[in-house]
């Protein structure tokens, strides 16, 4: 998209023809008139009756722009910002997360598969220190499926009711993380004594609650039939197994 001023006026630009904006940023006429412009295309592209990215939905927010250009061209843009959304799995099972998600996403149709998404991408991914597993992506278009399947074999997913895309692997190293924890925690507990094992109890459930705030409710799931502390059958039967151990200790104890 050609502009009639150099982007590097409006905007600071790396020495990778990037610029990174968060909503803080000062505003000046140009920059606006770059989101404004880049906005409206992205949502023609996308046949969206709304435009997603323009100045006023953008400033004042927590959400990232990042700005590819050269020159007086600005080649794409992409938006990520936090959300918090209700996964349903396929045991209608839900979970509250708070994934940072992919919201708009648009390279110049002049410039597309050029390799001009993948490095506005790439760059966010280092920014924001994340792989694409662990993004959510808001009503991905056909082409972000197939850019996100070339690049990152990412394609497998359950389709929710809110459209935001999340793919199987975002939850798959955090619950064998957490799997591996409470079986070692097990394992220690069925060899030590009845206070020990209530001291590593306790242990164990502050490690948990203390996880579960660090990762801001993403470890959190919501079925009426769960323990608090358990985050999925197995840890809820593995927990269930160490607490009925230490009330029999406990009983023949006093026995
Ligand atoms: N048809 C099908 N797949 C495409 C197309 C297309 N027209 N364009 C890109 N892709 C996919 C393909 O997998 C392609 O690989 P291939 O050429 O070997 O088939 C790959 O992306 C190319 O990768 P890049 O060159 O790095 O990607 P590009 O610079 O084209 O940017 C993007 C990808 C942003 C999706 C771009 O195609 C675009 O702007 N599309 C229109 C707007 C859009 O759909 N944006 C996503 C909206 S959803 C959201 O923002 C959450």
């Amino acid at each position: 998209m050609q502009f009639n001023f150099l982007i590097s006026k409006c905007m600071s630009v790396n020495e990778n023809g990037m610029t990174i904006l968060n909503g803080s940023q000062q505003r000046n006429p140009q920059l606006d008139e770059v989101i404004t412009t880049m906005g409206e295309a992205s949502a023609k592209a996308q046949n969206l009756k709304q435009v997603i990215t323009s100045p006023s939905r953008f400033y004042q927010t927590d959400q990232k722009l990042y700005i590819k250009s050269e020159g007086k061209q600005c080649l794409g843009i992409l938006k990520v910002g936090k959300k918090n959304l209700f996964h349903r799995d396929l045991n209608g099972l839900v979970r509250e997360i708070q994934p940072l998600c992919v919201l708009d996403f648009y390279v110049h149709e002049s410039m597309q598969r050029r390799g001009i998404g993948k490095e506005l991408f790439e760059e966010m991914l280092r920014c924001e220190i994340i792989c694409p597993e662990k993004l959510a992506y808001d009503r991905p278009s056909p082409k972000l499926l197939g850019f996100l399947k070339k690049h990152y074999h990412l394609s497998n997913y359950i389709p929710q009711n809110n459209n935001f895309v999340i793919f199987s692997q975002y939850f798959e190293n955090r619950q064998q993380i957490v799997n591996q924890q409470l079986a070692s925690q097990n394992s220690q507990s069925q060899n030590a004594s009845t206070p020990q094992k209530i001291e590593q109890l306790g242990t164990l459930m502050s490690q948990m609650s203390i996880q579960s705030t660090q990762s801001k409710n993403q470890q959190q799931q919501y079925s009426k039939s769960q323990t608090p502390w358990a985050t999925d059958q197995k840890s809820q039967q593995n927990m269930y197994e160490t607490t009925t151990g230490l009330m029999s200790a406990q009983i023949q104890k006093k026995r």
